[in-house]
């Protein structure tokens, strides 16, 4: 009978140590790969360009340019952060095409939000292009517009 006790006791202990090891909190990562950039930039769209590219990228004929099949948006990092913070109202022809709406400013976005949402539309709608990284955006944000 001692000998049971003692069992159980023991393995009682045991079970105690090990859930106290599943229990130990984790320490917090940031984890911030594409993966997540592409989550958070799909929100940053629907609420700052979808009214205007709409929720497929399919942009509004003559209106608002698409963001698939688009030169720019799979291209030059630099030229499309600077259209985002900048805006667009050029009028030149974009992949043949032009469009009569401007597209305004966005300086008031941060550097990690402008990253997320055009990370996000480089890897939406058939795009498959590289991250955009919070540092690129501040180095468009550096230069002046010539
Ligand atoms: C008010 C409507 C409007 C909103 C909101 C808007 N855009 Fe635009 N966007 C345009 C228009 C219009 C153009 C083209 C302007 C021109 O031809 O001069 C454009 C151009 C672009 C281009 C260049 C496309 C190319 O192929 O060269 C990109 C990239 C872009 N927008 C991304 C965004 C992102 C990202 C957001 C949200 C942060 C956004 N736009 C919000 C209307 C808008």
């Amino acid at each position: 009978m001692k000998k049971v006790l003692l069992l159980s006791f023991f393995s009682v202990t045991v079970l105690f140590c090990v859930v106290a090891q599943v229990k130990k909190p984790q320490p917090k990562v940031v984890v911030n790969n594409a993966a997540t950039s592409i989550e958070r930039g799909k929100v940053v769209y629907q609420k700052e360009c979808l009214s205007c590219h709409q929720a497929d990228g399919g942009g509004v004929p003559h209106l608002n340019p698409p963001l698939y099949e688009s030169t720019d948006v799979v291209g030059d990092k630099k030229k499309i952060i600077s259209i985002v913070l900048r805006g667009m109202t050029d009028r030149v022809p974009i992949d043949g095409e032009y469009y009569s709406n401007n597209m305004a400013p966005h300086q008031e976005l941060s550097n990690l939000q402008i990253a997320d949402v055009l990370t996000f539309i480089r890897a939406s709608w058939g795009n498959k292009a590289s991250a955009v990284t919070p540092a690129e955006v501040q180095a468009v944000r550096g230069v002046k517009k010539k």
